[in-house]
């Protein structure tokens, strides 16, 4: 069964009919939510709120490990994880959506690994390509039949928050050849891949990362782009669940 992820601006899925609510608690402690089985135009789906529903965890207070074993005790075989990132590159501007294709990893102190037992045999996962090849490709395609502006690859930075980044902060991640910067894709990628679910991330561009324009980057300016951009997120994951 597909699993979402939703992230900041998609704490709910409007055009969900809920069916289930799996109240999970995990070897790691409870998710952020209660998992839903739901129906998305007529498919059976699962959806997840990373920040709580209300939103009120942080990045970096967001029990990524209960997260995904959760997900994957509820039936999930892939996940679709939708997030609003800053943008970079010129091949990231306002109000697109990036389909990335690699991670570079800044966070640090978060739990990381679903392999912390000693009694358990340790595995070092591959984790060269982060996101699933073909859960990229039917994306691409559902993405491809829509009018919205999207960029197939990129490099996702996902730093610690909550704070933004400062100008040079964002140069240096520039160099390190980063297109977007996030606060969620790590360690939620991992874990995925940790857990052999497929993993794929639609990444929806709400504002130019610090030093990327003259303004202050206010909430207000972000949540005008969330609310139109992640209404259309919902769209194209139904048009997904369905195929
Ligand atoms: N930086 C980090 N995370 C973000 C940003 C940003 O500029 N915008 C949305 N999430």
């Amino acid at each position: 069964m597909l699993a979402f992820i939703g992230g900041t601006g998609l704490t709910r899925m409007e055009n969900l009919k809920i069916l289930q609510r799996h109240d999970i608690t995990t070897r790691f402690g409870k998710p952020s939510a209660p998992v839903l089985e739901g129906e998305l135009d007529g498919q059976r789906v699962l959806f997840l709120a990373r920040h709580g529903d209300p939103h009120v965890l942080l990045p970096h207070q967001v029990n990524y490990r209960a997260n995904l074993v959760a997900l994957k005790e509820a039936g999930a075989t892939a996940i679709v994880a939708a997030n609003a990132v800053g943008g970079i590159t010129a091949d990231a501007p306002t109000g697109a959506l990036v389909l990335p294709d690699q991670i570079i990893d800044y966070t640090y102190g978060r739990d990381m690994t679903l392999f912390d037992d000693p009694a358990e045999p340790l595995v070092h996962v591959d984790f060269s390509w982060p996101f699933d090849g073909a859960l990229r490709n039917a994306l691409k395609e559902k993405l491809a039949e829509t009018e919205l502006s999207w960029t197939d690859g990129g490099c996702y930075a996902a730093t610690q928050g909550p704070r933004l980044e400062t100008a040079a902060e964002i140069l240096r991640l520039e160099r390190d050849g980063c297109d977007i910067v996030g606060m969620t894709g790590m360690p939620e990628a991992v874990l995925a891949r940790e857990l052999a679910l497929p993993y794929a991330m639609l990444s929806l561009v709400v504002n130019p990362a610090a030093g990327k324009s003259t303004h202050e980057i206010t909430m207000a300016e972000i949540e005008a782009v969330i609310h139109d951009g992640m209404a259309s997120v919902c769209l194209l994951l139904a048009d997904f669940a369905r195929d």
